[in-house]
């Protein structure tokens, strides 16, 4: 038996509506064999219809999204706010239908087509389209293309790994962006001592990002809505918190220069705020649009601080830079400070998580033991 959560988004002509299913596939036997395996994986690789472990219940469509060379006894997964997205149906992330979501999986190889990897290899994947347009990791079992896979590190727990997922490697992604533009080249109280901005505190790009910035030596203020987070936020390495109301008003082009860096995860007029406020020569790196996907601004701050907009895209990042982020947080994350804001669920309890991250409700990271 392997269970998977499976979201399928109604049309309107059978009445529009989200339909979140747990659902209880038999695999099929052959599936543990592992040479019979490797033979349908070479099979699907020549004929994506013909081999397809989930065929019998979805056809050329399911072989698609289930399309790859290797399979994977899948751990843990985690919730996203992409998460919540695919899992309340949204088309901008869930683009077929059904589909498993779960951008994050962290496992074990059960069988692989691969030269690259071999049977019980300890493997993460994060983004590529899995719980997008592939299956994704809200299941026991995933099948992916090899070249999607890098190797959990040793010392890092598969729960753990989980726990980072796509918001740990986000955020570790966005503090070696501002560390290449500059950041530790202007030294750790650069610019006369300005602090680093963090948008969206208290969730998981936010939160990462405060404990590797802080690992870093930086002086990190956190941009929250609720000031419950406060003794959170701090304890997380922050050296104060703003209410993020103060950077939701209409701003200036060009206001007082108070960060040397900011790492942003809700866009809108918080991020035109984030680039008029910082530093001459500072980077901004945008990684999220929880407050909305424009961005208000003006060309004032590029031309006239040298600001520079740094894009953050974890889905399709380069293998290279992956390992390089995946590194940092090996070095860096302190993995007692992550299990103190990590929250475990099941896969049923994935549901609610999913609809909880919507409404701002979560902190910190949430796993899915699949196998809960
Ligand atoms: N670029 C990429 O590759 C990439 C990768 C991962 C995530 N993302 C994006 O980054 C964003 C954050 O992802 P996440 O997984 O960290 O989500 P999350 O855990 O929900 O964190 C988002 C945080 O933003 C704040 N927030 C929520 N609603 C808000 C609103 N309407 N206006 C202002 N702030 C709000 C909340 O923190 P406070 O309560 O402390 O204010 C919330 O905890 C999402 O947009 C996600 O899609 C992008």
């Amino acid at each position: 038996m392997s269970r998977a959560l499976q979201v399928t988004r109604g049309t309107v002509e059978n009445g529009g509506g989200v339909t979140v299913s747990l659902r209880t596939d038999v695999v099929d036997e052959s599936l543990v064999d592992e040479s019979l395996v490797d033979e349908r994986l070479a099979a699907a690789d020549r004929d994506p219809g013909a081999a397809d472990p989930g065929a019998a219940a979805g056809g050329a469509a399911a072989a698609a999204i289930n399309a790859g060379d290797v399979l994977i006894d899948v751990e843990f997964s985690g919730i996203n706010y992409k998460d919540g997205m695919a899992l309340a149906g949204s088309p901008g992330v869930m683009r077929v239908s059904p589909l498993i979501p779960g951008i994050d999986l962290v496992g074990t190889v059960a069988a692989s087509a691969s030269p690259d990897w071999s049977v019980g290899d300890a493997v993460i994947v994060n983004g590529w389209g899995i719980g997008e347009t592939h299956n994704g990791g809200l299941a026991e079992r995933a099948r992916v293309k090899s070249e999607w896979l890098i190797a959990r590190p040793d010392g890092i727990s598969a729960k753990r790994a989980a726990a980072i997922g796509t918001a740990g490697f986000t955020a570790a992604l966005a503090v070696l962006a501002l560390e290449k533009h500059g950041l530790e080249k202007r030294g750790l109280t650069n610019s006369a001592g300005k602090e680093v901005l963090v948008t969206g505190a208290s969730g998981g790009v936010g939160s990462i990002a405060i404990a590797l910035l802080t690992a870093a030596g930086h002086r990190v203020i956190a941009s929250t809505g609720r000031p419950s987070q406060r003794e959170y936020l701090l304890g997380l390495g922050a050296v104060d918190t703003i209410d993020r109301a103060e950077l939701e008003a209409v701003g200036r082009p060009l206001q007082k220069q108070r960060w040397s860096a900011v790492v942003d995860s809700v866009g809108g007029q918080t991020l035109a705020n984030a680039l008029a406020q910082t530093v001459w020569g500072g980077g901004v790196a945008a990684c999220g649009l929880v407050g909305g996907s424009d961005i208000p601004t003006t060309v004032m701050p590029f031309i006239l601080r040298g600001v520079a907009l740094l894009g953050i895209n974890s889905v399709e990042c380069p293998l290279p830079e992956r390992q390089a982020a995946w590194a940092r947080l090996e070095r860096d994350l302190d993995l007692d400070l992550l299990d103190s804001f990590t929250t475990s669920v099941d896969l049923e309890g994935a549901i609610g998580a999913g609809a909880a991250i919507l409404r701002g409700e979560l902190h910190g990271r949430t796993v899915v033991d699949v196998r809960a």
